[in-house]
């Protein structure tokens, strides 16, 4: 384990033109008792119920009002919704709600709201009548049904002299709702390092060999260890992928490249996760000009072999754990086992590239996770639950290697 200083999860407390708005100040007093980071984006209304000042002392930043002018940075809604880790709305009004409904960006607020792709909690506080109108039950559905999570209205005596729902949840309430948002924080403290996506392997300056993948099982696990706390490197064969966010990635092209970066990497990791489809082979003698046909055939091209990027990461990782992939089409079980022993790795994740449901550039993944201790045969899966699947695994057995013996939730680890 690193003595890294912990990255705190980062709550988008978006505060909307509600009377409640003052409540927001001790939403966002709440999140960092809890140890969160919080920055606050409001609306003009907003700002008619609570000033700017008041979130720019409690919370240490800059409040964004506009899309214009942010203290450092050129395009705020961008920069905020990468910052975030969660965005607590609160009180979100039946208007705010309206335009989240619809993608309608006409603010800063809203905005930032469209480009964030993190959790996002709504915390309702309007009128009772504006609660029950149709218009905003339906834009509700449609939030929950696109994954936004809700918490409350409560019901009682509102601001207006109405008696029924709409009142904004209370503080203790919109915290532990946020909080429940950033799920687990179990890697905190652990530096994680992935490798992911093809090599591209140069014939000549035009021209290379490749492969299959995608990246995005290796992208997956990146972004999930980060979300978990993890401080997080990937190493990054080309691919048309965004880095995750609060994820350094370095990119490579060739294998060569590619067993470099990672073997420099992981001076500096406590764990290695190895998913790239790494070439076994590479062209001798690239050209360094285009090869024209007219001049020189190209019957054939003399290969050497790559150097096993995992294989010489197992031979310095000492008591940190290194986790390799095996792509099979065929006795896929076989192959993980042989792979393990011959790499002298913790885990193999096996999965068999040969079904549509776990094969190269799948939003799902069926894989084996094999180690000396047995096998485990997981479920296909979406991505996102594949990676947590494996990072658990692999948790279980880094906590087994460090000072406590037992894993941070006390599973046993691996093998
Ligand atoms: N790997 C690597 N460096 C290489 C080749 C593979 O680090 N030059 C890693 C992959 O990232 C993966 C594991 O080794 O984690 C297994 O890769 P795979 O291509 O399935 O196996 P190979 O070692 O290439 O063996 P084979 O071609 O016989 O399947």
């Amino acid at each position: 384990m690193s003595e890294r200083s912990e990255r705190r999860p980062r709550v988008l407390l978006a505060v909307c033109g509600g009377i409640a708005a003052y409540k927001a100040c001790e939403v966002l007093r709440g999140l960092q008792k809890a140890g969160c980071d919080v920055r606050v984006t409001m609306t003009a209304d907003a700002e008619r119920f609570v000033g700017t000042v008041s979130f720019e002392a409690l919370s240490g930043a800059p409040v964004a009002t506009s899309l214009y002018e942010y203290p450092g940075s050129a395009i705020p809604h961008i920069d905020l919704a990468e910052w975030a880790d969660a965005v607590a709305v609160v009180p979100a009004t039946a208007n705010v709600m309206a335009k989240m409904a619809c993608g309608i960006a006409d603010d800063c607020l809203t905005t930032t709201l469209l480009a964030c792709a993190c959790p996002v909690l709504v915390a309702p506080g309007m009128n009772v009548h504006m609660w029950q109108n149709p218009a905003t039950q339906a834009n509700v559905a449609t939030l929950r049904g696109r994954g936004v999570s809700f918490v409350g209205p409560d019901s009682g005596r509102l601001a207006c002299g109405d008696v029924g729902e709409g009142k904004l949840s209370g503080v203790e309430e919109i915290v532990a709702a946020t909080l429940a948002l950033l799920g687990p924080r179990d890697l905190v403290g652990l530096r994680v390092l992935v490798n992911a996506g093809p090599t591209h392997e140069a014939i000549d300056p035009v021209r290379y060999i490749a492969n299959r993948s995608t990246g995005k099982m290796g992208y997956a696990i990146a972004e999930a260890a980060a979300r978990r706390g993890a401080e997080v490197t990937l190493v990054s064969g080309p691919t048309s992928l965004a880095a995750p966010a609060g994820v350094r990635r370095v990119d490579v092209e060739s294998a060569a490249q590619m067993h470099d970066a990672t073997l420099a990497e992981f001076e500096a990791a406590d764990v290695a996760i190895c998913s790239a489809a790494v070439a076994d082979y590479t062209p001798a003698a690239p050209a360094d000009h285009k090869l024209k046909k007219s001049r020189e055939r190209l019957d054939a091209i003399e290969l050497t072999e790559t150097a096993d990027i995992l294989a010489d990461l197992c031979a310095v990782k000492g008591p940190r754990v290194v986790v390799g992939f095996a792509a099979e089409t065929d006795d896929l079980l076989t192959h993980a086992r042989e792979k393990l022993e011959r790499k002298g790795a913790d885990l193999i994740v096996a999965n068999d590239v040969s079904h549509p449901e776990s094969t190269f550039g799948a939003d799902t993944n069926r894989v084996a996770l094999v180690s000396a201790g047995g096998v485990e045969q997981l479920d296909t899966m979406p991505l996102p639950d594949v990676a947590n699947a494996i990072l658990s695994a692999i948790s279980g057995r880094v906590f087994l290697n460090g000072e406590n013996g037992t894993g941070s939730d006390g599973r046993k680890g691996l093998g």
